[in-house]
């Protein structure tokens, strides 16, 4: 199930990083990471230097990416971990980058999700949430009949009312809508606050 996953919502994820401007040195969250589609690029973006934290829901897909995963693992540049976006057991103002692709149709309020992102990253850090608007919206909807997930214009309405500035819509790929925002930092250029990263959530990691 989760190769079959990663093989349709590969392209996607392989572009987070260079949309998301992900860096060397930077902590990057992913909530959702499912078979672990983005975890790769992210990971190979970072050059080993820097830390990924993903969590996701289930803990069979933490398991799973645990073992795929097990020399960055070991050598802590990923950090995964079961964990609900709702209430992520992670300090305040850590991440200079977060992201989920076609995860947060899932969740059960997506303003509590997107909120609990904009707490954990740090000022001037950025967000990106993407979906595919064309098969994956029509498989969630075969899935729950009836059932609107939230689409591009609502998602950036959402990130507003959380709080992130500069939020812009864009095409990842030809079927993959992203929103973009940042939390809003009054500091100068060059003045990054410092950032400090304590107690992932490890404790249910397989
Ligand atoms: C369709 S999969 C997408 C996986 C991957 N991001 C990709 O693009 O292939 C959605 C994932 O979001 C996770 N998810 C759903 N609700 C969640 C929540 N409230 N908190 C964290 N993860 C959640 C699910 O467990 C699932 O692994």
């Amino acid at each position: 199930m989760a190769r079959v996953l990663n093989f349709f919502n590969r392209r996607g994820n392989q572009r987070v990083p260079g949309a998301l401007d992900v860096r060397p040195g930077q902590r990057v969250l992913e909530i959702g990471f499912g078979g672990g589609a983005a975890l790769r690029s992210t990971l190979h973006t970072l050059q080993g230097n820097g830390q990924l934290c993903a969590v996701d829901l289930s803990p069979d897909m933490a398991v799973l990416a645990a073992r795929r995963f097990r020399t960055e693992v070991e050598d802590r540049t990923l950090l995964v971990a079961s964990a609900d976006v709702a209430a992520l057991p992670l300090e305040s103002e850590v991440f200079d980058r977060a992201y989920a692709l076609h995860s947060h149709m899932y969740w059960p309020s997506l303003l509590t999700g997107i909120r609990e992102v904009h707490r954990v990253l740090r000022p001037g850090g950025r967000v990106l949430l993407g979906m595919d608007v064309v098969a994956g919206v029509r498989l969630i909807q075969w899935f729950g009949r009836g059932y609107q997930p939230a689409g591009p214009d609502r998602l950036a309405e959402v990130f507003q009312e959380a709080g992130f500035t500069d939020v812009s819509p864009f095409r990842l790929t030809a079927g993959v809508v992203a929103v973009l925002g940042t939390r809003h930092w009054a500091g100068g250029r060059g003045q990054v606050p410092p950032v400090e990263f304590s107690s992932p959530a490890e404790g249910r990691r397989g």
